[in-house]
């Protein structure tokens, strides 16, 4: 299979797709001994011998998807100069090198995406591609209707307005409100800073699903592999520039019958709440082909 030489060198995680084009225009780069200083040249990978300042690229690594229970108590970096526990702690057994797409606060917990897949992960942080973040959040006092709105239109906070966003009542409470948000921007704090402007508090934050990502019912701590479906549904995102969805869908949106369809919310309230009074409730897990209630990790990815 033919492929570009500067992809070719980018992918050995040597340099970027940039800087690969810079060495081969200065003379650097070899293709079975000969000096290729043409951009656009392609190479098989499998045959042809590439070398940079007569070294040999190194294979390039395995791409690597992982979706992280991150549990609250823990930084969304893999060393914290505080001391505090790190999520590279729950990813010992990981022997690739993975980093976090986005954060968390040390607080929140859920769906946190972890790849080696800089442009994918680029691409899912990028404000133009407006991949969609879900949110159960446990908020101090009862939200009134004209708050649900407020959040819904989008909120002035210092550093300007905040999207349209979905929002929609998850659980009815006599001292705190329960409710699902999804944005379609990733400001620092945004959703502690949304709920804050309007006099309330975040008292619990979990995020639900990202882009084409849920958590389903992943244990708190633990990681999974991507599946092929997943992992595909997350490289598309790179591939699509789409608009953000209209300010009028978004809003129509929140009058769904049942917002929470497809999020796994058992653990998740404590026993005696009652989040889904008058809403139809979130489908069980269903077994896979198997018969099992597994998920199905073979395929293309590799597991480290
Ligand atoms: N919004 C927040 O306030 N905190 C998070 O961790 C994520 C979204």
């Amino acid at each position: 299979m033919n492929v570009r030489l500067h992809k070719v060198i980018a992918a050995s995680g040597l340099t970027s797709r940039r800087q690969a084009e810079s060495l081969i225009k200065a003379g650097q780069v070899t293709v079975n001994g000969r000096v290729v200083q043409t951009l656009g040249s392609n190479v098989d990978p499998a045959s042809d011998h590439v070398k940079v300042n007569g070294r040999h690229l190194k294979p390039a690594a395995p791409e690597v998807f992982l979706l992280l229970h991150k549990p609250p108590g823990y930084v969304t970096t893999m060393k914290d100069p505080l001391g505090r526990p790190t999520i590279a702690s729950l990813l010992e057994q990981v022997s690739l090198r993975v980093f976090p797409v986005g954060r968390l606060d040390y607080d929140a917990e859920g769906l946190l995406l972890l790849t080696n897949n800089g442009q994918v992960a680029q691409a899912c942080l990028h404000p133009r591609y407006h991949v969609p973040k879900t949110y159960l959040v446990k908020v101090s006092g009862v939200l009134s209707g004209e708050e649900i709105h407020a959040l819904r239109r989008g909120i002035q906070l210092e550093d300007g307005p905040t999207a349209p966003a979905m929002v929609k009542k998850a659980g009815i409470a006599r001292v705190n409100s329960w409710i699902e948000i999804t944005i379609y921007e990733g400001r620092k704090h945004q959703i502690k800073r949304m709920v804050e402007a309007l006099g309330h508090r975040v008292v619990r934050l979990k995020r639900t699903r990202f882009g084409p990502l849920s958590l389903g019912d992943l244990r708190a701590g633990s990681y999974r592999y991507l599946t092929d479906s997943e992992a595909n549904a997350l490289r598309e995102v790179f591939h699509r520039h789409s608009p953000p969805p209209s300010k009028d869908k978004i809003l129509l949106r929140n009058d769904l019958k049942n917002p929470m369809r497809g999020v796994d919310t058992r653990r998740f309230f404590k026993k005696g709440s009652i989040p889904f009074k008058g809403q139809a409730r979130p489908q069980a897990l269903q077994p896979n082909r198997k018969g099992r209630r597994t998920r199905a990790y073979r395929g293309s990815q590799t597991r480290v």
